[in-house]
């Protein structure tokens, strides 16, 4: 019995700061990775700001149906109909999917680029 009533008290604090059960645990920065960057591997930022301001505002959440940035199940019936036809179904519309995903200065390479980085393969 050492000061627990202050530890349940002030865990939320405690733990924001560094653990109150485990003072010789390293800090909740270190477990952030070094290349934990706000740049993804393999997307240059430029698509990064494409994509948040088009594909994003329908493949974060799956508006409409659309397959949702990362979820690799979602997105391996799309793969499986070769990235030309997902190129094209960009280009052009799909259903509910508008052409050219609202990204009006998006080239092909870019939509190439926005298709994989969702689809989880860059
Ligand atoms: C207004 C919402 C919306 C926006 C914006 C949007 N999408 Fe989509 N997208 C959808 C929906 C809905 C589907 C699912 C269509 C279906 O399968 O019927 C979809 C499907 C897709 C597919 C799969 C097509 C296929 O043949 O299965 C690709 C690839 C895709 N989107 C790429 C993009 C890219 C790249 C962007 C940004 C440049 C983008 N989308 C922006 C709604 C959107």
């Amino acid at each position: 019995m050492h000061s627990s009533w202050r530890c349940g008290a002030l865990s939320l604090i405690l733990i924001a700061l560094a653990g109150c059960a485990e003072p010789s645990s390293p800090s909740g920065e270190a477990a952030v990775p070094d290349d934990a960057t706000m740049e993804t591997p393999g997307v240059p930022q430029a698509n990064l700001a494409q994509w948040a301001r088009s594909c994003a505002l329908c493949h974060v959440r799956g508006e409409g149906g659309a397959p949702p940035a990362g979820d690799a199940a979602a997105w391996a019936p799309r793969l499986a109909k070769g990235e030309d036809t997902l190129l094209r179904h960009t280009i052009e519309g799909f259903n509910n999917m508008p052409p050219l995903g609202y990204c009006m200065d998006c080239s092909r390479d870019d939509f190439r680029r926005l298709i994989r980085f969702m689809a989880g393969e860059s």
